[in-house]
């Protein structure tokens, strides 16, 4: 019988991810055993797992402190949120081990498609599935033209990075905004053009950026669990200020889900839609890893880290699967708020 699951370094859900495997266990009155790893103490983290241990900080030191831990501990699932590139590159050597691995990805190429935003934007367009239309632009001067006379005319103008994440860098430009705007409400992301090309002026280098027309929204937001492109749960945020709506039908919710079918997603992954100014979802990004906000998903009774621990175990079926995420769903608001939580000095669970 298969117990064991290993979650290496995530992003910034992994503490979610872990307590949603054990709420779900208990609930289930079955076994799981989780072990958890990161390269850094990060004891609020590692310390709700069953079992933890630190990740050697050297990539080149991976592959062997991975065979030996499974080797040494029985582990029989092992799933990754961080270095994905390096585990897809290096999948037979670790499954050779007897271990699964799961990515968000099916393979290398699919991981970097999800991370070039233009490229995502192209596949989709050949998929038929409504996407944000964007242009690339390389250069400042570039940039300038695009800015003087935009290839749209029905909406703002706004960039991102080609490659980002955290919404770093993404601008929205208002020629009406004044000069102090960004200063004193960062968090608006409102910029003047003149304000920004002088910027980009006086920097030596020029980030690749994605043009694309403002979209009003609402956002959302979809975390899905997949089996290698086949959906088998999935849960919806729709972002309305401060509030998140929980939702599992609609036209954005299906158009997640189409994209993570053809992005042949597998395991937890998230699917980000907006809607544009005639209220048609378009797709914004996608990315091949659970998001920051999965752990907000189980307020709908839905466990999706649970459903994909007890699917790579083997402890339910995929029809099981399938049939727990719509039998327990039900909608429901929430909110994020701020909070501190105990951070345990020593662990008391470290294996290494
Ligand atoms: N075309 C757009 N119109 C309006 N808002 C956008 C647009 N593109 C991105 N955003 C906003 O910027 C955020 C970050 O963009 P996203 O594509 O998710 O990149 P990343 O999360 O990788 O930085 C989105 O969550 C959304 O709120
Ligand atoms: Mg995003």
């Amino acid at each position: 019988m298969k117990s064991k699951i290993w979650l290496m370094e995530g992003l910034s859900s992994q503490k979610d991810i872990i307590q949603g495997i054990k709420a779900f266990a208990d609930q289930l009155k079955c076994r799981i055993t989780v072990f958890a790893s990161h390269r850094n103490e990060r004891n609020e983290i590692l310390s709700v797992a069953d079992h933890s241990l630190i990740e050697p900080k050297d990539a080149e030191k991976r592959l062997e402190f991975i065979l030996d831990t499974v080797a040494l501990h029985g582990i029989n699932a092992i799933h990754t949120g961080r270095n994905s590139l390096w585990f897809e590159e290096n999948r037979a050597a670790i499954e050779a081990s007897g271990a699964t691995l799961t990515t968000g990805a099916t393979g290398a190429d699919w991981l970097t498609l999800s991370e070039e935003k233009v490229a995502f934007s192209q596949f989709m367009e050949q998929n038929s599935l409504p996407v944000v239309p964007s242009w690339r632009v390389t250069t400042l001067s570039e940039l300038k033209d695009y800015l003087a006379s935009p290839p749209f005319s029905d909406s703002p103008v706004c960039v991102k990075p080609v490659t980002g994440i955290y919404g770093i860098g993404f601008w929205r430009f208002d020629d009406t905004a004044s000069s102090m705007a960004l200063f004193n409400h960062p968090e608006n992301r409102v910029v003047n053009s003149q304000q920004y090309l002088a910027a980009a002026d006086a920097s030596e280098s020029f980030t690749p950026l994605v043009l694309m027309p403002y979209l009003p929204g609402p956002e959302y937001s979809v975390d899905i669990l997949a089996d290698k492109g086949e959906i088998l749960a999935a849960v919806g945020r729709r972002k309305e200020g401060p509030v998140q709506y929980l939702e599992h039908e609609g036209e954005a919710f299906e158009l997640a889900c189409a994209c993570a079918r053809a992005m042949k997603a597998d395991g937890l992954v998230n699917v980000q839609t907006r809607n544009n100014h005639h209220g048609k979802p378009v797709l914004l990004e996608t990315n091949m890893r659970p998001s920051g906000g999965i752990g907000y998903t189980r307020h709908s009774g839905v466990n999706l880290p649970g459903l994909f621990a007890a699917y790579q175990l083997g402890l339910m079926s995929k029809n099981d699967v399938i049939e727990n995420a719509k039998s327990s769903f039900s909608p429901a608001a929430v909110r994020s708020i701020t909070d501190v939580i105990l951070y345990p000095e020593q662990l008391t669970n470290r294996l290494n």
